[in-house]
């Protein structure tokens, strides 16, 4: 039986830099499922496939085929055989992944993916459904949370940080809009689930939050 820890949240938690932190430090895998939802929208911006036309969307899934690789305990996913890592952080397509993971085809591809990573190895796993679809019967389940205003002055810095010219109030803004249309799909929309702890990280920096977490980890085991 293998040990799976779910990690949810909007989008700008912290998850991914959690998750990863928490990975290294227990000798887990660290799967990343919304770096999956970014490299099929990747695959629709390179083809001009309009996130609005569900048809289409649902025709090119076909031809798109998603694989995971781990090279120095990082995830890296391959599109069609291609490395897509280095061109998928970015607002445009972690646009176009929020308005295409809602299509069921979409999502059924990539969480058949999820569940097989999870039954071959000891993972930590963050999303937006891991705890209430991908893995419902997932070990430890937490939901990892924190305010707009606070997500996207993190966001503000990082961008800052690469040079990239940002705009606090309209970095907020897109993190809303997503939250709203995650948070309100048909199709497995983000919410925690019954059992999950949640966690508020808008007070914690990374350490603070890592260690809340082992706490929560420990006291499920
Ligand atoms: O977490 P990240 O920002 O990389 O995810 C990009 C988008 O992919 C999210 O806004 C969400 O719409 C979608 N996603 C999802 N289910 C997941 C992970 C991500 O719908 N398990």
């Amino acid at each position: 039986m293998k040990y799976n820890i779910a990690i949810d949240g909007p989008a700008g938690a912290g998850k991914s830099t959690i998750a990863k932190k928490l990975a290294a430090d227990l000798g887990y895998i660290y799967v990343d499922t919304g770096a999956m939802y970014r490299a099929m929208a990747y695959y629709f911006i390179q083809n001009k496939i309009a996130a609005d036309n569900e048809k289409a969307v649902a025709e090119a899934c076909a031809d798109v085929d998603i694989t995971i690789q781990y090279k120095d305990g990082e995830q890296q996913v391959l599109l069609n055989g291609e490395n897509v890592n280095g061109v998928i952080r970015n607002e445009e397509v972690g646009n176009m992944a929020s308005a295409t993971s809602v299509y069921p085809v979409v999502r059924t591809k990539l969480v058949d993916l999820q569940r097989q990573l999870a039954q071959k190895e000891n993972v930590i796993m963050d999303g937006r459904d891991i705890g209430t679809v991908v893995l419902p019967d997932a070990n430890v389940k937490i939901y990892l949370t924190a305010g707009s205003r606070v997500r996207a002055e993190r966001r503000y810095k990082e961008l800052q940080a690469k040079g990239v010219h940002c705009d606090l109030d309209e970095i907020e803004k897109d993190i809303i809009d997503r939250d709203y249309r995650d948070m309100h799909r048909e199709t497995s929309p983000l919410k925690q689930a019954d059992d999950a702890v949640c966690l508020d990280s808008s007070n914690l920096d990374i350490d603070g939050v890592v260690s809340e977490m082992k706490k929560i980890i420990q006291s499920k085991a």
